[in-house]
């Protein structure tokens, strides 16, 4: 028996990098997987290796949203979980961001989880309760200089969750919703803005086992582990909290070294 058997799950940006690790264990250990991303190929192919489904989606756009949990619902009959994993990272400092990276930044992190949200939750609430999973990143608890419009719209998915947490919570609806709070991690997003910065390469798609030990990297399935414990029961007391996945990092970046 799997940890989300029978449960319904929609994962947005699940073609590449964490996207596409949560969406493989959560099909794995039982649950049925939509698949969405603006990534067709790389979309269609995961959910053809794993059982899922795939829905072509920019999550920017609501209409999209509208059918997506419509159709799911039709289909499988509800809905239990929904992890707005999809996003972009642009580097740009605040003298050098445009408008147009701070309003697409924003419309792909904020508007998206916020449809999501908006739009999950009436089906999840019908049918008794569900998990809503954001993806922010520890960027929404430190800053980074060279991701502004990031790390801003990263702050805004933190404080949305808590928000919707205490909305559902005053509802007593069965809803749930936490934010997840990765440090670097071994995607393609991190291969890009690495390169970008003048670092290491990968090698096909992931980096050397030394590169990323020196770099201190978690590997995707450590955070699709942390999203199938908050779509599963066995998170079933936990809801707005930021659950940051960090190996460390931010409390060193905080503290110092040295812990003083
Ligand atoms: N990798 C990290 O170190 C890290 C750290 C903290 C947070 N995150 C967050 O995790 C999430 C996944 O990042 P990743 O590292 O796997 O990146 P990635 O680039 O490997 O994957 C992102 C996926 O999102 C899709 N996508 C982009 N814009 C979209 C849109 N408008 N609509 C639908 N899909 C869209 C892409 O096609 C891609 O498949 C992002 O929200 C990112 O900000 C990543």
């Amino acid at each position: 028996m799997g940890r989300v058997e029978g449960k319904v799950a929609i994962v947005t940006g699940a073609a590449s990098g964490l996207g596409a690790a949560d969406a493989r264990l959560l099909a794995e250990e039982g649950a049925s997987v939509v698949l969405t991303d603006i990534n067709v190929e790389a979309g269609e192919s995961l959910a053809k290796e794993i059982g899922g489904h795939f829905f072509e989606q920019d999550v920017s756009d609501e209409p999209t949203w509208q059918r997506l949990v419509a159709e799911t619902v039709d289909r499988w009959g509800g809905l239990d979980v929904l992890v707005n994993n999809a996003g972009i990272a642009v580097i740009a400092d605040i003298e050098k961001t445009t408008p147009e990276i701070w309003r697409r930044t924003l419309a792909v992190h904020l508007d998206g989880t916020f449809f999501g949200c908006h739009h999950a939750l009436p089906a999840m609430a019908a049918s008794g309760g569900g998990s809503l999973i954001n993806m922010s990143s520890t960027a929404a608890l430190v800053g980074i200089a060279p991701y502004l419009a990031y790390s801003a719209a990263k702050g805004g998915i933190r404080s949305m969750t808590k928000s919707i947490a205490a909305h559902c919570r005053s509802r007593r609806n069965g809803v749930r919703c936490n934010s997840v709070h990765p440090g670097s991690i071994d995607t393609p997003m991190v291969h890009a803005a690495l390169s970008g910065l003048g670092g290491p390469k990968p090698e096909g798609e992931r980096f050397s086992d030394k590169v990323r030990r020196d770099l201190g990297l978690g590997e995707p399935r450590d955070v699709a582990q942390l999203v199938l414990f908050l779509a599963s029961d066995d998170s079933k007391h936990i809801s707005g909290a930021e659950m940051v996945i960090d190996n460390g990092d931010t409390v060193v970046q905080l503290s110092g070294p040295g812990g003083n």
